[in-house]
């Protein structure tokens, strides 16, 4: 290993540390990066790996994060006795705001709600990618024109291992890569997080949004399982006259893929003038299909053993469905109208 690849490795770390340090239990971001098989205890195990001559300067940085990442899990409310004793609380207090969950988190608990009945469980991925988990190991051969699908984000001066540029997440897949190596199966995830696409700002597009992505492998998994998990899914968020369809699409990691329609939730189909679905009476919902042999093989796990299914979904258009919203740009404003109206 380089000096630049391991800090740049290290500049990951820190980031993922930033992106997540406020979403788990400090226990949980102290076994994730500081546990026996931590992010940051791995990587510092591989100085060893680095020329001596930089040894010191790379072995300086990363004890600088390990220290703070030290601080931040074993600070606790040590303090907050002196604090208390210096406040007045007699005072009359000021106006309260109170805080409303905006519809993205509700729609997205809501969805996690759906699939934990399942035994699906949570995990997360850097928002800064390697060309290797958002491509690469998802059957995406250099130069291929499926590339072309998700306009991609590149870092200036920040390179993965093998001298490419780290890139800004174009979707949630990369994570089925990330817990296919760290875990053995069978395994049940669904992943959410925030997607990044060169793509111009209207009202159904942006070049930040969320996904969610979910994948189950196990022995003799097939397009059956994946039918009825999606259904079981859609029928929970939409009501039980919610009805699905698969037509078939391409995603280089899935072979059968499929794009996943459910019957339009404002006209069940019967409106040929409707707004939502155009008088299709279908919607456009998520991507799906097998997980494609190679992809196993990337991970580690012999495709003859091993199958799985996966899906992908924005989770912005499940919002503006059960709210009822036709702007995508209206939830990213910060109106507090809105939020107030969707509680
Ligand atoms: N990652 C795909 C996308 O963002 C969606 C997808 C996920 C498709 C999983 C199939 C399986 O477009």
């Amino acid at each position: 290993m380089t000096k630049e690849e391991w800090l740049s490795k290290l500049f990951q770390i820190e980031h993922y540390f930033d992106t997540i340090k406020n979403s788990y239990p400090k226990s949980d971001i102290r076994d994730i990066f500081l546990g026996k098989k931590g992010e940051l205890t791995l990587l510092l195990k591989k100085i060893s790996e680095i020329p001596v001559e930089h040894r010191k300067e790379v072995g300086l940085k990363g004890n600088e994060l390990k220290k703070m990442i030290e601080e931040f899990v074993t600070e606790d409310y040590e303090n907050v006795s002196e604090v208390l004793n210096e406040i007045d609380i007699t005072l009359p207090s000021k106006k309260i705001n109170f805080s409303f969950r905006h519809p993205i988190t509700i729609t997205l608990s809501k969805i996690i709600e759906s699939f934990k009945k399942l035994g699906f469980s949570l995990e997360w991925g850097p928002l800064v990618e390697e060309d290797f988990y958002n491509f690469k190991a998802l059957n995406f051969p250099d130069h291929h024109p499926a590339r072309d699908m998700q306009d991609t984000f590149y870092i200036d001066g920040l390179f993965d291992s093998e001298g490419k540029n780290l890139i800004l997440r174009t979707h949630t897949s990369p994570v089925q890569i990330r817990t296919m190596l760290k875990y053995k199966p069978p395994l049940r995830v669904i992943s959410p997080g925030r997607v990044f696409r060169s793509e111009a700002v209207d009202a159904t597009h942006s070049f930040v949004f969320n996904q969610i992505e979910g994948f189950y492998v196990d022995s003799k998994v097939n397009m059956c399982d994946l039918k009825w998990a999606l259904e079981n899914f859609i029928k929970d968020l939409f009501g039980n006259s919610a009805k699905i369809k698969f037509m078939p699409s391409y995603f280089p990691f899935v072979e059968p893929g499929a794009q996943v329609e459910v019957s339009c939730v404002f006209c069940s189909g019967r409106n040929i003038n409707c707004k939502v679905c155009k008088g299709v009476g279908w919607l456009e919902m998520l991507g799906a299909g097998i997980i494609h042999p190679n992809v196993l093989k990337n991970c580690g796990y012999d495709p003859y053993q091993w199958s799985g299914f996966a899906f992908g979904a924005g989770i912005e258009r499940f919002t503006m469905l059960l709210f009822g919203i036709d702007d995508l740009r209206t939830l990213y404003e910060n109106d507090l109208r809105i939020l107030r109206q969707v509680v």
